[in-house]
């Protein structure tokens, strides 16, 4: 079936960073940083695809094992006419592995900061799904937001997939939950996808995969710093590093730089030490116990939760605590 209808985008119209100046503020702080959403240009979103398909990255086919081995069960939770809103733009094959089993769900809310990615997917889904009302939200999420009224029929399942809320300082995770609470009536759930604690070795292999996809991922900041300030420094002069902080539960990605140098970045000069690391992204850990807990503050109270063999990944469903509404 073609979609002649034009999908209409609610645009709350968040407020977009600009990549030179961040980068900027990032490398004046001590110690220098850059936040991990400028991984994902064109080509880091590719090679992004690309670490899901690594032998040592298991959280992705985790996840999507844990999603089709329980999605009749999961489906249940979806009310006649019910609404599935996604955290993040989707359009992935999991947000399909739900649409393709739960056809009670009628309508599809991606939200996402981003608006061209908000269109591919929301183009991409509605063209599968003949019948599905695509609303799509463009906003920052990670902000306290209203959800437009969209006389839906049904409850809302929202999902936050992909361990994204890992990427989150636990603060920042703890207001996301609240906020994201606050959107939900009594009938509503969220299903969120959490990467697990676990042995060391096997969280340091998934960011340091063999065939050097995350390191490349990681070091692709570099071209895009050479592309948009027009400079042109070396690769080889840095090094993609990546270890588990067993203090702070999370992975820590840094890029280090090998040779003593300066960077005039627009007038601005940026001098690093030989061996100074750039700290490009963490990747938050639980246990269950410990994410359960966090939600708990948050006035979210665990109705079921589903997990591999290994117990490397789990999808939780929470739903608004009676207590708090
Ligand atoms: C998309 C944030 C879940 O932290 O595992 C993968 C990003 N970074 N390899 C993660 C990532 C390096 C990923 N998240």
């Amino acid at each position: 079936m073609s979609t002649d209808r034009k999908i209409k985008i609610i645009d709350k119209k968040p407020k977009k960073s600009s990549f030179k100046e961040e980068i900027l503020d990032g490398l004046k702080k001590k110690p220098k940083r850059i936040n991990p959403k400028f991984f994902y240009d064109e080509e880091g979103s590719k090679l992004f695809e690309e670490i899901t398909e690594t032998e040592e990255y298991y959280p992705t086919r985790t996840e999507r094992g844990i999603l089709e081995k329980n999605i009749d069960e999961i489906c249940t939770y979806f009310g006649m006419g019910s609404a599935l809103f996604e955290y993040g733009s989707g359009g992935s094959r999991k947000t399909m592995i739900i649409l393709d089993h739960c056809k009670q769900i009628k309508a599809y809310v991606p939200m996402d900061i981003s608006k061209t990615a908000l269109e591919a997917s929301a183009e991409k889904l509605s063209s599968r799904y003949g019948y599905l009302n695509v609303l799509p939200i463009c906003v920052d999420y990670t902000k306290p937001f209203d959800i437009p009224f969209l006389d839906l029929e049904g409850n809302i399942i929202a999902i936050f997939l992909g361990s994204s809320i890992g990427n989150f300082e636990p603060e920042t995770a703890s207001q996301f939950l609240w906020n994201t609470m606050k959107n939900l009536g009594p009938e509503d759930g969220l299903l969120i996808g959490v990467d697990l604690k676990k042995e060391i070795s096997v969280l340091e292999r998934a960011y340091n995969d063999r065939k050097g996809v995350t390191e490349k991922f990681n070091l692709n900041l570099i071209d895009r710093i050479n592309r948009e300030f027009k400079i042109n420094v070396k690769k080889s002069d840095f090094k993609h590093m990546a270890y588990y902080n067993v203090e702070k539960g999370r992975i820590e990605m840094h890029i280090e730089v090998l040779q003593e140098m300066d960077l005039d970045l627009m007038g601005t000069l940026i001098h690093f030490n030989q061996g100074e690391r750039i700290h490009t992204e963490n990747s938050y850990k639980y246990t269950r116990e410990e994410f359960v807990e966090l939600a708990k503050r948050n006035a979210l109270e665990m109705i079921k939760y589903w997990t591999d063999e290994k117990n490397y990944f789990c999808i939780f469903l929470f739903k608004r605590s009676k207590k708090d509404s």
